[in-house]
């Protein structure tokens, strides 16, 4: 299995955010994860789509953005024009899932779909065939630097075998505590795309570590 990775922006220097970005690209990543926070629907706010815009120059590759925002339907526009390739957002967020997923794909996006820690994978297996990527969240979402939840891995074989039964190319993401260590649990478990914060963000040599986690 082709394994992707996706850097979170989160963990990167928010003085030097495009220069950041340029390493990440340098360093032959397939996404830059981008973590877009409310305060609502979790307790911690980042940033929101006029800051990315800015460095969507300095990344070549996908935009993988990943709304934890109450509202996503509203905001679908904005994020668009900002320049995501793929908009993830969270299944129990507030909006009408079936109508944000619309959304997403009638302006030409790629969309996935999100599992908190607590919520069941068959929240999900409804709207499969209609997404791109599944993302299991493996810490509660709204900081980076937490500790990795094995205990979410059946989810992720769940949706493994859920994907592999569909016939579609669907990719599983999964983000939280994701290093060089757990990423192996995760790929064994039956996910193709890492997304890594501060594993990533905190070493020299960007170029050296996504290595390392390949
Ligand atoms: C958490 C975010 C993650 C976060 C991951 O709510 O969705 O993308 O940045 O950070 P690490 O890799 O440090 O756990
Ligand atoms: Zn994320």
């Amino acid at each position: 299995m082709m394994i992707k990775i996706s850097p979170s922006i989160l963990a990167a220097d928010f003085s030097n955010l495009g220069q950041e970005a340029r390493a990440m690209d340098a360093a032959g990543v397939e996404m830059l994860h981008i973590d877009v926070m409310d305060g609502h629907f979790v307790p911690n706010i980042s940033f929101g789509a006029p800051v990315y815009k800015m460095i969507r120059k300095d990344f070549s590759r996908i935009f993988d953005v990943h709304l934890m925002i109450s509202e996503p339907l509203r905001y679908i526009d904005d994020f668009v024009k900002a320049g995501a390739d793929i908009i993830t957002f969270h299944v129990e967020c507030d909006s009408d899932v079936q109508a944000t997923i619309d959304k997403i794909k009638e302006k030409g996006c790629k969309v996935g779909l999100s599992v908190k820690p607590g919520t069941p994978a068959s929240a999900i297996l409804p709207y499969l065939e209609q997404l791109d990527m599944v993302l299991v969240m493996t810490v509660e979402p709204g900081f980076g630097g937490q500790s990795f939840m094995e205990d979410m891995m059946p989810k992720v074989r769940e949706f493994r075998q859920a994907i592999d039964a569909c016939g579609k190319e669907i990719d599983l993401q999964v983000d939280g505590g994701v290093n060089d260590k757990t990423a192996k649990i995760c790929v064994e478990n039956g996910a193709n795309v890492l997304v890594a914060g501060s594993y990533l963000f905190k070493q020299e040599d960007y170029k050296a570590a996504v290595a390392k986690l390949r």
